[in-house]
């Protein structure tokens, strides 16, 4: 049950969090960092814990729709969470960018099944910045790079020879210099208004906590599982 910090009637299992004054702008209405806290400190759990060969703790299903509202998942890697958000990174042109450029809703589900835990988050998407994308595409092996140049991700393919007489084109291209950021490459952003915390417990009866972000705060509140 979520209710408004302040409002009559408050379930005991309710509890406001508020930590600094609300900015402006779309992402200042976080003013509690507490379901960012929380997530890092289980990304941080999960990364130690990953069993061999380390399982990857940035992988995601995110969830995107149309504008008609039908959806399609598909995994990515997260970057980084700061705190504004989710940043992962892909092709602006795929199938997940044209839908978020339509319909910029979007969720993400972790599900680190070597701590029995998952994460939900729900949100808007925006565009990481520039400088942002430029950054994180320098930090790429040289063959990552020229794959993003190569790859018209989503689009059909006629044979796996066209992806390696592309993958050669662009090597050609860019011999001896630095491969550039194609501007149809870069980041996005999930700005959640959403946590869910899921963890396992006996016979089913399994923990879920809720944060939702109504107006400026952080409201807390549990599920049943
Ligand atoms: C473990 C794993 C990690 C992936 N990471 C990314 C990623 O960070 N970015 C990306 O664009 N695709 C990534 N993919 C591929 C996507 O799942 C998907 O096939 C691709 O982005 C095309 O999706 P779309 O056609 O819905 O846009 C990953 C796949 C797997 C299995």
């Amino acid at each position: 049950m979520i209710r408004r910090r302040g409002e009559a009637g408050l379930a005991p299992h309710v509890r406001p969090h508020v930590r600094r004054p609300a900015q402006t702008g779309v992402c200042s209405a976080i003013v509690s960092l507490l379901p960012f806290e929380r997530f890092r400190e289980l990304w941080g759990r999960a990364a130690v814990a990953a069993p061999p060969p380390p399982a990857d703790h940035h992988a995601a299903t995110l969830a995107t729709a149309d504008a008609a509202g039908r959806p399609s998942a598909r995994v990515v890697l997260v970057r980084g969470v700061d705190d504004e958000g989710f940043v992962f990174y892909t092709n602006y042109t795929s199938r997940k960018a044209r839908e978020v450029a339509s319909n910029p809703q979007a969720a993400l589900c972790f599900h680190w099944h070597w701590l029995e835990e998952q994460a939900r988050v729900e949100g808007l998407v925006t565009r990481a910045t520039r400088e942002e994308s430029d950054a994180y595409f320098r930090s790429r092996p040289r063959g990552s790079q020229i794959g993003a140049w190569a790859s018209q991700q989503s689009q059909p393919l006629a044979s796996p020879g066209e992806l390696e007489a592309r993958v050669a084109l662009f090597e050609r291209e860019f011999e001896g210099r630095e491969v550039p950021r194609p501007e149809f490459w870069g980041g996005f952003r999930l700005v959640p208004d959403r946590f869910e915390f899921w963890k396992a417990a006996e016979s089913r009866l399994h923990d879920r906590i809720l944060f939702a972000r109504i107006d400026a705060e952080w409201i807390e509140s549990r599920l049943y599982p």
